[in-house]
């Protein structure tokens, strides 16, 4: 075969999830179905270089994070490889140079697994385009997302925008367990342009990583009822999505957030990934909301960070309410304002 040489850049997105995924069987099959809106600013954006060499038993790869060598990076790209290798049968035939860079920093206590294995993901599948060129863009998205998956299953809801779901839903047309497909259906305009201002309350690497509470909801006591309750919460979602009920959806997109860290707070072993200042920070948006009628609401994922979640015509009065009131509890005063995105994009 005549094998290519070149290389690729992909950007591709974070992704904050409405309802959670927490929780897999093996092979990255989610227990329950999750939804996202894409992020716009938050990004990994990954150039992949590949050069032909012999085929070997090992993988051939370096990694650089800002030009700089990350072997630290190596054993978790790795451990990807392993898990893709059947479905790319080049990656033995290639040296690999991956060299990657986030547009928010990199102790920012945001996940960069799921703009980092997206990114890595739709470069590789690049690569196979070059040597199949005929393939659909469907494909090429679906197979992106579940190469995405194996190596984050979140990252599995980054290929596309505004908004994706994943996990095979029975009232979700064409939903699968195996990849994320961007919401099939119409959306009222209140959602259409929603801000996402991510408060960064813990910069620090978190003490439970997510592979370890994913696997706790093993013979979580809680588990099964939770993982109904998410598929009833998209269902719920759909309606809500459609009718424009933004009290409805803060009421549930707040009740995921709190779910998910309940279901953490009731593992054993059980752990708490708030700080005090996430709670002040949600005391403060309740009052506020109380007070204006503002339709504002915060979700969290496996972090202390409060992702504040408003529609953009609120900007305004929004960020002059966190400005004065919630900044006081972000690390140096540090948040990101970003808004929801439309997908990973080739450069
Ligand atoms: O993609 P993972 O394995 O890091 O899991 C992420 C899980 C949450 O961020 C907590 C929720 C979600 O659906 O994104």
């Amino acid at each position: 075969s005549k094998l290519k040489e070149g290389s690729v850049i992909w950007e591709s997105p974070s992704n904050i999830a409405l309802v959670k995924y927490w929780g897999k069987k093996e092979h990255q099959i989610p227990e329950n179905t999750s939804i996202s809106f894409t992020l716009n600013q938050c990004k990994t954006i990954t150039e992949l270089t590949f050069v032909k060499k012999n085929l070997t038993e090992e993988f051939s790869f370096d990694v650089l994070l800002d030009d700089q060598p990350k072997p630290e990076f190596k054993s978790k790209i790795a451990t990807f490889f392993k898990r893709v290798e059947d479905y790319l049968p080049f990656l033995k035939h290639y040296h690999f140079v991956i060299n990657t860079k986030n547009t928010f920093p990199h102790s920012s206590g945001i996940a960069s697994s799921a703009s980092g294995m997206s990114a890595l993901a739709l470069c590789l599948m690049d690569v196979e385009k070059l040597h199949n060129p005929q393939m659909t863009q469907d494909y090429f998205n679906k197979k992106a997302s579940f190469l995405a998956r194996l190596g984050s299953g979140s990252a599995s809801r980054s290929i596309e925008g505004p908004i994706v779901v994943w996990g095979n839903h029975p009232e979700i047309e064409e939903s699968s367990d195996l990849f994320g497909v961007k919401y099939p259906y119409k959306v009222h305009d209140n959602f259409s342009n929603f801000n996402d201002t991510i408060l960064l309350v813990d910069k620090g690497e978190k003490q439970v990583s997510s592979t370890v509470g994913h696997n706790l909801m093993h013979r979580h006591p809680f588990a099964k009822n939770r993982f109904i309750q998410a598929e009833e919460n998209i269902s719920k979602l759909k309606s809500i999505l459609a009718s424009g009920d933004l009290n409805a959806f803060i009421e549930l997109v707040e009740s995921e957030a709190l779910t998910l860290h309940a279901m953490m707070m009731t593992s054993l072993p059980y752990f708490i990934l708030m700080k005090p200042n996430t709670l002040q920070i949600i005391n403060k948006i309740w009052q506020f909301r109380k007070e204006t009628g503002l339709p504002i609401c915060f979700t969290l994922d496996a972090g202390a960070n409060v992702h504040v979640l408003y529609p953009s015509i609120e900007e305004e009065k929004i960020l002059k309410f966190i400005n004065t009131e919630l900044v006081a509890y972000c690390q140096n005063g540090h948040y990101i304002c970003d808004k929801i995105g439309f997908g990973a994009k080739k450069q």
